[in-house]
């Protein structure tokens, strides 16, 4: 079965001549493409999508049951601007039913034994490997992601599956000292009930499991609003979860309300919800921190970045030249952890500049549509990401940047740019120091690592950060204290595409979060602190005596 037959033919009408040309294998594969009223559910070629429970009419709320009294809003394939089908949202009184339903799971859920719970979790990894092809490819589809991105975004749900299955036998508090005789100490993580999660369009199911997977397995209830544009993502994931749920005979644990801001502003403001993990901008993210906040509720705040790539005098070239290309291309610009600066040494330069110009050449007739096996670089989500890309550019232009590769929109039905390079700004450029969530790089010439680190540092945000070097000082340099003050701190990678394994998130204006792997895991929990007296007598700490004879 192929799904590109229909694509591809109209982007390339009106692309520049030499794209054009490199691209021509567009149109074999393109036949009979449908009027644009038609929506891709209808068309054979998209029938994966069923085998996912999508179907032309979807509801976008998920309760223990399927429903939706919101407005309906259309997905589209920002690939060729086509729609895939509708999905009908919730309404504040949803989201405010959600609350109460995923309350009430919590209250049974939380008295399973961990390890059964993670058994459960276990179950939903398989479900998900069951299914990762075709909802990796809705992944591909919806976001606008490559077929090899939108798979690994579903391997990153199964990895933390695996993780939080092994994570629910082995939690554990610990023992402690007590200064007073037979008396003992301990911690104890407890849940802490329902718990939120607001995600964002470019990692619309990855992003949700690996809160999921670790605030069920820790006993919470979760309830998830995804990002509105990609609501099929977010109806095939909570459907597969569904499916485990009820094989189990549990209640709804996990439960979906996709919605505008005013639903996610209900979801936000509930004193019902404990903890809200955020994934988006900085400047929401500022508003769900201080809201959550102000209800004492807790928060996970995993805002912008705007990640630096250092490359030492001495650094593996090669291997540089192949970390930016990803970095700063890959997923069209559009990953929290995107390389958005590449602060070089001023001995490689004009030879980086060179050298990776003449990759992006490479790289510029493999732009096209996201599920084409010779695409390496998809489109951006939407026609917004087109107007920052704009919007950046001719601003970096106005500042005195130079384009030495790209910056222009390719004309099309899809959402389509350039991969760009911009050269000669000030690394303290207003642009430069801005997130633009498109594929735009800026390369900076740094005097000496010193200048590189600091400059790396002095951007609001601190989510990723790479060094490429083969000296021992310097990277040592780069991980201590007056190193790179980012949660990310690499050497001799890239700047994106963090395992689950470690701690995801950073510092800063970034929100100062982490998910997924390492003791990540404590922040869907609370902590208990045990005194235990097992002496037959009470005795005060620090020897205070109180009594009445
Ligand atoms: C994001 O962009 O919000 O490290 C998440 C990465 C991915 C996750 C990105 N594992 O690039």
């Amino acid at each position: 079965m192929s799904v590109f037959r229909h694509i591809g033919k109209s982007i390339l009408l009106k692309h520049n001549q030499s794209a054009l040309t490199l691209q021509a294998s567009f149109f074999h594969k393109s036949h009979s493409v449908k009027s644009k009223n038609d929506y891709l559910i209808d068309t054979p070629e998209y029938d994966f999508l069923k085998d996912i429970g999508i179907e032309r009419e979807n509801f976008g709320v998920y309760n223990g049951s399927w429903q939706g009294s919101g407005e309906v809003i259309t997905s589209i394939d920002p690939g060729t601007g086509r729609k895939i089908a509708n999905i009908r949202m919730g309404s504040v009184q949803e989201m405010d039913e959600a609350i109460q339903i995923g309350v009430k799971a919590y209250e049974q859920w939380s008295q399973v034994p961990a390890p059964v719970r993670g058994d459960v979790i276990r179950q939903i990894g398989e479900e998900m490997r069951k299914y990762k092809e075709p909802l990796g490819k809705l992944v591909s589809l919806e976001v606008g992601k490559i077929h090899s991105e939108g798979q690994g975004e579903v391997q990153e749900f199964i990895d933390i599956c695996d993780y939080a299955a092994g994570l629910s036998r082995i939690y554990s508090g610990q023992v402690i000292n007590s200064e007073r005789p037979e008396h003992i100490i301990l911690e104890a993580w407890r849940p802490l009930g329902l718990v939120g999660v607001i995600s964002a369009y470019n990692f619309p199911n990855a992003v949700f499991g690996w809160n999921a997977a670790i605030a069920l397995t820790t006993g919470n209830s979760v309830l998830w609003k995804g990002a509105p544009t990609t609501s099929l993502v977010s109806v095939a994931t909570m459907k597969i979860l569904a499916e485990v749920l009820n094989r189990n005979n549990l209640p709804p644990i996990a439960t979906l309300c996709q919605g505008g801001a005013n639903v996610g502003q209900q979801l936000v403001s509930d004193a019902r919800v404990k903890l809200v993990s955020f994934t988006g901008s900085c400047a929401t993210g500022r508003n769900v921190g201080v809201e959550v906040q102000k209800r004492f509720g807790k928060v996970i705040l995993e805002l912008g970045g705007n990640n630096a790539l250092i490359v030492d005098q001495d650094a593996n070239f090669q291997m540089v030249l192949e970390a930016a290309l990803f970095g700063c291309i890959g997923t069209s610009g559009q990953r929290c952890t995107t390389t958005r600066r590449i602060i070089v040494h001023e001995k490689l330069y004009d030879r980086l500049v060179k050298e990776l110009v003449a990759k992006y050449k490479q790289v510029l007739p493999k732009v096209g549509h996201q599920l084409d096996p010779n695409t390496l670089v998809g489109p951006v989500h939407s026609q917004q990401n087109i107007e920052h890309y704009k919007a950046a550019i001719a601003e970096a232009v106005k500042l005195g940047g130079k384009i030495a590769f790209g910056g222009k929109v390719i004309q099309s039905d899809g959402f389509y740019t350039e991969p760009t390079i911009i050269t000669d700004l000030p690394h303290d450029s207003p642009v430069v120091h801005r997130e633009t969530f498109a594929p735009i790089v800026y390369v900076l010439k740094a005097k000496s690592i010193e200048q590189a680190i600091a400059w790396n540092n002095e951007v609001d945000q601190g989510l990723s950060s790479a060094i490429f070097t083969e000296n021992i000082s310097n990277a040592f340099k780069w991980i201590g204290p007056q190193g790179s003050d980012c949660g990310i701190v690499n050497i001799n990678t890239t700047t994106n595409g963090a395992e689950i394994g470690g701690a995801f998130g950073g510092e800063k204006h970034t929100g100062g979060g982490r998910e997924s792997g390492s003791d990540a895991w404590k922040q869907y929990c609370k902590r208990s602190t045990i005194t235990l007296n097992h002496s037959g007598k009470l005795a005060c700490a620090q020897g205070v005596v109180f009594n009445v004879e």
